[in-house]
């Protein structure tokens, strides 16, 4: 569906305005600690090119890798380069890489070593010292979360990284943690406890990389810039909502981290509840950071806590076998590398959460995720109540498909309503058909990587898409409750869904068991 052309004039316009100024960005040094690791070759790197092809960094821009392996400057910007012809979307562009590549620098050391960060903040100051006024320094840490107490202590300790006063400080000094933010709340708690003994908390940038994806945020647009959605997003006529996840990959080379996170840690505790907490919260007074994570914070803490005894009504989880993805076959979980051969870790839960406030009293919110399903697919699909009384004949066995709007996140980024329509003919018949929205066809451009996003936004000082102490704890007091009850209750029936299946039959039931179905996104 191509745009109509008075739209396509309307987004011609809105898409030859930068995103933000030239010169937005101040002159900053990132440093990413993990330098050696997948993320920084497949998304960081990859991101930093296209924020430069798209001229959002400044000229006084430097990035130092830093991590254990025994590079020197040459050949860790080779493995850069590398990594920008295999990951960047398109082909590389020669003269983007290079402007890129020339920008990196490496430090060898381990980040328990104060030599390493006398060695970095020798680097950095060098780089500052070419320039006029003191510079941003931005910290990646992407590296093992077993290691961030120790690199923000000694980041700390060692003067690298100074807390600074938000009005006053004559440079912006900010830190960007990946996930996972703790294994618990009590893990979480602590850390967050490590974080504020360096950082003020507006330094301190909490990655969930599902907020830097492009519909995600739309989310916000799409209900707060819109008059016609928000009259009906709620108990009035909403029956229920479902938040989906699901991936065709398995752990891949990951078994390790997976056995000790599985899917509740993995996507739940993250990415499914940050995609909750934009589809339920209010609308917030401002589109600043505080105002949003204010709401959202409000929407985790009302989700209803889970008692031990009724968990079986609000959960079930599964574990893949083996099976067929696209019609190759496909090892199950258990003979995954470093996983054990009698694993009970979870690949698959389905869940039903109850948010209780005068908006969604009574609404339940299925979400789920599972790894070796057929294919990837993430949505947000609210499905509105039927009409209270119904004039029309339905064939026999004919049943009314209820209204729904669903959000697509990946792929396919866009969103569609469905609705009835009169089958054309002399006699009165229905069918459902979806209105459907799709970014590609209407704005033509592959949309951006999450990355991107989130390091811009960082650099520009705007958290609003970062994840706030309080509400990675409240996130936590969502799904600790259910991480405990399921390791003290080994599965005895893993597995139980075939790779390549939409996951366990006993989801299916559970579903139905509240008269709903899973979609087939
Ligand atoms: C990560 C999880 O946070 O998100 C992975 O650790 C998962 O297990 C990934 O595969 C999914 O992200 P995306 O962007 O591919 O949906």
């Amino acid at each position: 569906m191509s745009p109509r052309p008075s739209v396509a004039v309307r987004i011609e316009d809105a898409l030859r305005h930068p995103p933000v100024p030239a010169n937005a960005v101040d002159p900053c040094t990132l440093v990413i600690f993990g330098a050696g690791g997948d993320l920084t070759r497949r998304k960081l790197i990859p991101a930093l090119y296209h924020l430069m092809g798209d001229g959002m960094l400044p000229p006084a821009f430097s990035v130092i890798g830093v991590a254990r392996e025994p590079l020197d400057d040459a050949s860790f910007c080779a493995a850069m380069g590398r990594a920008l012809e295999e990951f960047v979307r398109g082909a590389a562009d020669a003269g983007h890489g290079a402007s890129l590549v020339k920008r990196l620098s490496y430090v060898c050391g381990d980040l328990d070593d104060p030599k390493t960060y006398g060695a970095l903040r020798e680097r950095i100051e060098s780089a500052e010292a070419r320039l006029p006024s003191p510079p941003g320094r931005l910290f990646y840490l992407a590296i093992p979360p077993s290691v961030y107490p120790e690199a923000i202590r000694q980041l700390h300790e060692s003067g690298v990284a100074p807390r600074t006063h938000e009005a006053t400080a004559d440079r912006w000094v900010r830190i960007i943690i990946e996930k996972p933010f703790g294994h618990s709340g009590d893990s979480a708690r602590a850390l967050n406890a490590v974080v504020r003994r360096a950082f003020a908390e507006h330094q301190a940038y909490r990655i969930d990389h599902y907020l830097g994806k492009e519909t995600v945020q739309n989310l916000l647009v799409f209900r707060f810039a819109n008059s016609i959605f928000e009259p009906v997003w709620n108990r009035q006529h909403v029956h229920h909502v479902q938040i989906t996840a699901a991936e065709s990959v398995g752990v891949e080379h990951r078994g390790h981290y997976y056995e000790e996170a599985g899917v509740v840690r993995d996507m739940f505790q993250n990415h499914l509840l940050q995609l909750l907490t934009l589809m339920a919260m209010e609308p917030p007074i401002a589109f600043s950071a505080d105002a949003v994570r204010d709401e959202k914070v409000k929407v985790l803490r009302a989700i209803r806590p889970i008692q031990p005894a009724e968990m079986h009504d609000y959960l079930v989880r599964g574990q893949y076998g083996p099976g067929s993805i696209a019609g190759q076959p496909v090892p199950g979980y258990r003979a995954e590398p470093n996983v054990a051969p009698d694993s009970g870790t979870a690949t698959y839960a389905a869940a039903r959460f109850m948010i209780d406030n005068w908006r969604w009293q009574d609404v339940p919110f299925y979400l789920r995720s599972g790894k070796r399903l057929p294919h990837r697919a993430t949505e947000i699909a609210i499905q509105f109540r039927q009409p209270p009384h119904f004039m029309f004949p339905m064939l026999q066995g004919q049943q009314l498909e209820p209204n729904v709007i669903a959000v697509r996140v990946q792929p396919n980024e866009g969103i569609a309503l469905r609705f009835e329509v009169k089958v054309p003919g002399v006699t009165v018949r229905m069918v459902s058909v979806d209105m459907n929205f799709e970014y590609e066809d209407a704005f033509g451009t592959a949309s951006h990587e999450a990355y991107e996003t989130l390091l811009l936004d960082c650099m520009l000082g705007d958290a609003t898409l970062f994840t706030r102490s309080d509400e990675v704890e409240a996130a936590w007091a969502v799904v600790d409750p259910i991480i405990d009850f399921w390791q003290h209750k080994r599965p005895d029936h893993f597995p139980n869904y075939a790779a390549g299946s939409w996951g366990p039959d006993v989801a299916a039931e559970f579903i139905a068991r509240f008269g709903a179905r899973w979609r087939m996104p």
